[in-house]
């Protein structure tokens, strides 16, 4: 392969349009982001890690889904972009500074590199020390967190869990694409990601892949962008889902799972599981547009050293551990409808038992 045109260091944030704010900002209050920044246009959200912004939406016409932003290592990489795909160089005047480039990938993705962005201060945290049946590290200590039962308050006519998971940072997105081949050689060849595990179908073809930063001998997430060719004839939209990492593991996720589903408020998509595919525990909520956003903790950090995997559907469906994978999952919609189409649709536990069969049939008919 040839060396691509730059290597970025990581994913900083997502970008969305969105009618107005007042539902976002309650969602993220929830979700366990935090308002970074806001004026009449913009909002900012930050996690308690040093990203300035790991999500950010401008005041638009409809609520959608833009694209996403990485982190380049060196100025000279915004260059190498700039004269590759004829774009200017341009000062960032959101948080954090410093300059970048927008160019789209082959589904109309924005995809921003940014250089020279000032690190936020980030929040102190302390971590919890976990005592398994392996290794007993805390003692004479008592495990509590928040305000322990204090942390349930009756509101109206239900009990609400009020302690919420705190996000540290943005990990990956999960787009959708058309053509999982041009994606994934797209990505590759503009930016320098590997793959960690090719996604084969049942019909031995590629639907899509994986990717990590290509760091060299830094390990980092096992992917930072999921492409995703989905079966069926209709594109069902670019947007899949937005993956934040908690900041302090497995009770961080919980604590946020109960406040989400105590609240009553929000779509709870899929989870609480364990994913096969870069091992995170993973819980997916909606926000009242439809837009899927996870929170995830103890992920997989492979360096450039780890050779590629062939991995198939079912390994990114089935989970480890968890709940059958809705129908709706990977799909953006309005909530309204997810029920109905559920109700349609099986989980796509059983859309793999058809793909399966189908793939098994003809092979035999080869024979
Ligand atoms: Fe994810």
């Amino acid at each position: 392969m040839s060396e691509p045109i730059c290597k970025v260091a990581d994913i900083i944030y997502v970008r969305f349009e969105l009618i107005e704010f007042e539902a976002q900002k309650k969602y993220f209050n929830h979700f366990g982001l935090m308002l970074a920044h806001e004026d009449d246009n913009s909002i900012f959200f930050r996690g308690s890690g040093m990203s300035p912004y790991v999500y950010v939406a401008t005041k638009g016409k409809e609520n959608k889904y833009i694209g996403t932003a990485y982190k380049a290592n060196e100025y000279s990489d915004l260059e190498a972009l700039s004269k590759e795909f004829d774009v200017d160089i341009v000062e960032n005047k959101d948080p954090g500074g410093g300059h970048k480039v927008t160019i789209t990938d082959p589904d109309g993705i924005e995809v921003e590199i940014c250089h020279g962005m000032s690190p936020a201060e980030p929040m102190a945290v302390v971590s919890k020390v976990l005592n398994t049946g392996q290794s007993k590290q805390r003692e004479n200590e008592l495990q509590r967190f928040g305000r322990a039962s204090a942390e349930w308050e009756v509101e109206g006519d239900k009990w609400v869990y009020k302690l919420k998971s705190n996000v540290k940072r943005l990990g990956h997105t999960a787009i959708n694409v058309r053509d999982a081949k041009a994606s994934v050689d797209w990505y590759s060849n503009v930016l320098g990601f590997l793959i960690s595990d090719d996604v084969i179908g049942p019909d031995g073809n590629s639907i899509g892949a994986f990717m990590r930063c290509d760091q060299g001998d830094k390990a980092v997430d096992h992917h930072t962008i999921n492409n995703i060719q989905l079966p069926g004839d209709e594109y069902p939209g670019p947007y899949g889902h937005s993956g934040y990492e908690v900041t302090d593991s497995v009770d961080d996720l919980m604590a946020g799972h109960y406040h989400l589903t105590t609240l009553n408020e929000y779509y709870h998509e899929w989870g609480i599981g364990r994913h096969l595919l870069g091992s995170q525990m993973y819980d997916y909520w909606r926000d009242t547009h439809g837009f899927t956003h996870e929170h995830w903790t103890d992920g997989d950090l492979l360096d450039a050293s780890i050779p590629e995997n062939k991995a198939s559907f079912r390994d990114v469906v089935m989970a480890q551990y968890g709940p059958m994978t809705p129908s709706t999952f990977g799909v953006t919609m309005p909530v309204d409808q997810i029920d109905k189409v559920r109700a349609e649709q099986p989980p796509l536990s059983a859309l793999i038992k058809e793909m399966e069969k189908a793939a098994q049939l003809s092979e035999s008919n080869n024979d």
